[in-house]
């Protein structure tokens, strides 16, 4: 089969498809049983994503199961601060906790020096993936964004506001600016190798964009994004790389158009009218079901996806506008499958 028969890899690249494809964040987990069982086997979540033959097998349960166009490898944007040397655990219950970095001091004890060594089950992960991967099937690598990997660092985990984050940027700008610039080169350096190992497309997750102040914007999620994008063209240029800035709301033309991405993942942080208006004529949109309509209302959920795709122009993905929750009933994702390959 020839790369043309890839729908979603043709959307990306702008060539014309028989039906709008789909694939949906965080489609391998917790919502699944077979993913429950399979996890239940290593103990440790870092464990689990760096062993290959597993990581590979939760990447394609859900293709199995519901036929997407697209499968993400199964792994977390916390492999990056780990493969740096950050201590980053997983506890059940509690999201991810890292050893804090707050000082240049502690930023010394990162380094780049085993850091493709330390991420190869990953790739390897993409290898075996790839190989038995349907050939109609696009095979996603991702990163979190500095932005939001720096969130989780300087904080030491998930947190209600991020403000320490916030505070520790814009007080000592000096050891924020070498975070940030250390993060950005390791998010292209794993992106490239994503890319060498199998992946066909990158999508960079800045989850926590939403809450960076207007006049930091540009800065902390904007120009690192640019510099990210034209690393890895510079390498791959054919490859099509995807945006989120989550909830970042009309901040969003700005960030599709300056970081010259190809697509970018919307939310209803802005309204379907502006995605039309202001983000398809520059971009490929990717979007934007409610997760939590598609885990607690059906009927209102396969109403929105109705909504969305008789809104938006082609070329365009429909997706989620965030991940699928744990408590998401299967019912509700195979009745939104069956809607999404009729249309
Ligand atoms: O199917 C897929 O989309 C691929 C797998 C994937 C995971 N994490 C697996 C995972 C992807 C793409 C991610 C991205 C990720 N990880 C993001 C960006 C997307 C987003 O949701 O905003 C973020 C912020 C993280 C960091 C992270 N990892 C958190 C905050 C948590 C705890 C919250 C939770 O959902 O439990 C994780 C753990 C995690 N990553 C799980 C999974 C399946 C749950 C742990 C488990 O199964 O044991």
């Amino acid at each position: 089969m020839t790369i043309s028969q890839k729908r979603l890899l043709n959307v990306y690249q702008k060539r014309p498809v028989d039906r709008i494809p789909f694939w949906f964040m965080r489609q391998a987990g917790r919502y699944l049983p077979e993913y429950k069982a399979l996890r239940a086997t290593t103990k440790g979540f870092l464990d689990f994503c760096y062993t290959p033959g597993k990581a590979s097998e939760a990447t394609l349960q859900p293709i199995a199961r519901f036929d997407m166009d697209g499968a993400i490898i199964f792994s977390d944007i916390l492999v990056v601060p780990h493969a740096l040397g950050a201590k980053v655990t997983f506890e059940e219950g509690r999201g991810p906790i890292v050893v804090p970095i707050r000082t240049q001091k502690e930023l010394d004890t990162l380094s780049t020096n085993r850091f493709s060594a330390h991420l190869e089950p990953v790739y390897e992960a993409l290898r075996i993936t790839r190989k038995s991967l349907p050939d109609d099937k696009t095979l996603i690598g991702f990163c979190g964004a500095p932005w939001t990997l720096a969130c989780y660092i300087i904080e030491g985990g998930s947190s209600r506001d991020f403000s320490m984050v916030k505070q520790t940027a814009v007080s000592d700008p000096v050891f924020f600016d070498r975070l940030m610039e250390l993060l950005g080169r390791a998010v292209a350096a794993h992106a490239i190798r994503q890319i060498e190992s199998g992946a066909e497309v990158i999508q960079i997750f800045d989850s926590w964009a939403g809450i960076v102040p207007d006049e930091y914007f540009d800065r902390w999620c904007i120009a690192p994004m640019k510099q990210i994008v034209q690393a890895i063209r510079a390498v791959h240029p054919e490859v099509p790389i995807i945006g989120f800035p989550r909830q970042c709301g009309e901040r969003m033309q700005r960030y599709a158009q300056d970081t010259n991405i190809n697509a970018i993942n919307v939310d209803h942080s802005v309204s379907m009218e502006y995605v039309r208006h202001h983000i398809q004529p520059h971009c490929v949109a990717q979007g934007c079901l409610d997760p939590i309509l598609l885990a607690d209302d059906k009927e209102a959920m396969l109403a929105q996806a109705r909504e969305i795709l008789s809104t938006f122009d082609k070329p365009f993905v429909f997706n989620l506008s965030h991940g699928i929750l744990p408590h998401t009933p299967i019912e509700h994702v195979q009745a939104l499958c069956d809607v999404l390959k009729q249309a």
